[in-house]
C-alpha cells in the first residue's frame, strides 16, 4: 500500500515506520520541518502529489501540561491538523487513521470507557483532542480513529524510561496511587495499525494493551521486571499537583475492536517484559 505517515520522527510515528517498512509498504513519511500538518494547502499540496492509499496522523502537540499554557497552538496541531487532514482524505477519497487519547473523558467513573461513552475532557489537551476527533467525524466518512493511553515505545520520552533514571539516582520512588489505566507499547499499538488499514472497517476504537493499573502498580512492575531493588512509595494525585487534571480513572475497553473480530492486545505486563528486554537493555550492553 502507498501510506502517508505523519509526525514520524515521534515515539509511536517511529516504532509504526519500523512496522509498516517491514511489511514492504511504500511510505511517504513527513515530521513537522517537512510539512507543518496546520497548513492546509501544503497538506492538499503533498497528498494530491502522492496520493496515498492510506494516510496516518501520528503528529500531535503531545506536552499535556505545555497545552494549559499555548492553547492556541494546542488546537492547531490537535484539532486543525486533523481537520486539514479530514478535508485531504475527503477530496482525494482516501482513509484516514488518527490517534486520540483517553484524556477525552473525565475518568470519574468505575468502569473501563466503551467507545460510545460521553466525552468530557478535563484539561486543553484533552479538549484539543477531541476537537480533532469532532472535526474527522463531521468531515469525511472513510476515517479510523484509534485511542489509546499511557504509551511507551523505543524513541523519546516516556514513563518507562523516566522510572528507569529516576531509579538510578534516587533510594525511594514516589508514584502517584490514584490515576488508572492500561499501558500500551507502541509496537503492539503499530500492529493494530497496519492490520486495521488493510480493511474498510472504518469507525472509533480503543486500542491499549490489555490489564489496568495505577501509575504506583505500573512503577512496582516496571522495578520488578528490571530487576531493580528500590522502596517505591504510593502518593495521592493531590499531593503530585501538576497544571494540566488528568482522568483519575479512565482504562479504555477494547469494545470495537472486538467486536469486528480484530485480535486483542496482549496483557501490559508481557509487553512491558519484550520491551524492556528488546529495546532498553540490549541498548544498554551496546
Ligand atoms: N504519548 C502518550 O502517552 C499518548 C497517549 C495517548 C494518545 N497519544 C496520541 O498518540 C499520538 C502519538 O503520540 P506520541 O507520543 O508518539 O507523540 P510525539 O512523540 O510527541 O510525536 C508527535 C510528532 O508530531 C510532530 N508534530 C508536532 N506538531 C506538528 C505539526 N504541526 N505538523 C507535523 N508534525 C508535528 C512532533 O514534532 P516535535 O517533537 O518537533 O514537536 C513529533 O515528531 C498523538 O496523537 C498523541 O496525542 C499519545
Amino acid at each position: 500500500m502507498k501510506v502517508f505517515v505523519t509526525g514520524y520522527k515521534g515515539m509511536l510515528g517511529s516504532d509504526l515506520m519500523v512496522r509498516l517498512r517491514s511489511e514492504g509498504h511504500d511510505i511517504k513519511s513527513s515530521d513537522i520541518d517537512t510539512l507543518d500538518i496546520c497548513n492546509l494547502n501544503a497538506v492538499l499540496e503533498s497528498l494530491d502529489k502522492y496520493r496515498p492509499d492510506v494516510i496516518i496522523n501520528c503528529a500531535a502537540y503531545t506536552n499535556v501540561d505545555g497545552c494549559e499554557s499555548d492553547i492556541d497552538n494546542a488546537f492547531k496541531v490537535n484539532a486543525i491538523g486533523p481537520k486539514n487532514l479530514a478535508i485531504a482524505s475527503n477530496r482525494f477519497d482516501v482513509p484516514l487513521l488518527h490517534i486520540s487519547t483517553d484524556y477525552i473523558f473525565d475518568g470519574e467513573t468505575d468502569k473501563p470507557y466503551l467507545e460510545g461513552d460521553f466525552a468530557n475532557p478535563q484539561s486543553i489537551y484533552g479538549k484539543s483532542k477531541f476537537s480533532g476527533e469532532e472535526n474527522i467525524r463531521s468531515l469525511t466518512n472513510k476515517y479510523f480513529i484509534l485511542r489509546t493511553q499511557w504509551l511507551y515505545g523505543k524513541h523519546g520520552k516516556n514513563f518507562v524510561k523516566t522510572m528507569l533514571s529516576l531509579a538510578e539516582k534516587n533510594s525511594v520512588l514516589t508514584v502517584v496511587n490514584d490515576q488508572f489505566g492500561s499501558p500500551t507499547y507502541t509496537k503492539d499499538l503499530s500492529d493494530v495499525i497496519c492490520e486495521i488499514i488493510k480493511t474498510h472497517s472504518y469507525g472509533t476504537y480503543h486500542v491499549t494493551n490489555s490489564g489496568i493499573c495505577s501509575w504506583y502498580e505500573f512503577t512496582k512492575c516496571i522495578m520488578k521486571l528490571a530487576k531493580i531493588d528500590i522502596e517505591v512509595k504510593s502518593c495521592t494525585t493531590k499531593e503530585f499537583p501538576r497544571p494540566a487534571k488528568r482522568p483519575k480513572y479512565a482504562p479504555l475497553e477494547n469494545f470495537n475492536l472486538r467486536l469486528c473480530n480484530f485480535k486483542a492486545l496482549r496483557h501490559f505486563e508481557e509487553a512491558l517484559k519484550e520491551y524492556l528486554n528488546e529495546t532498553l537493555f540490549k541498548e544498554k550492553l551496546q
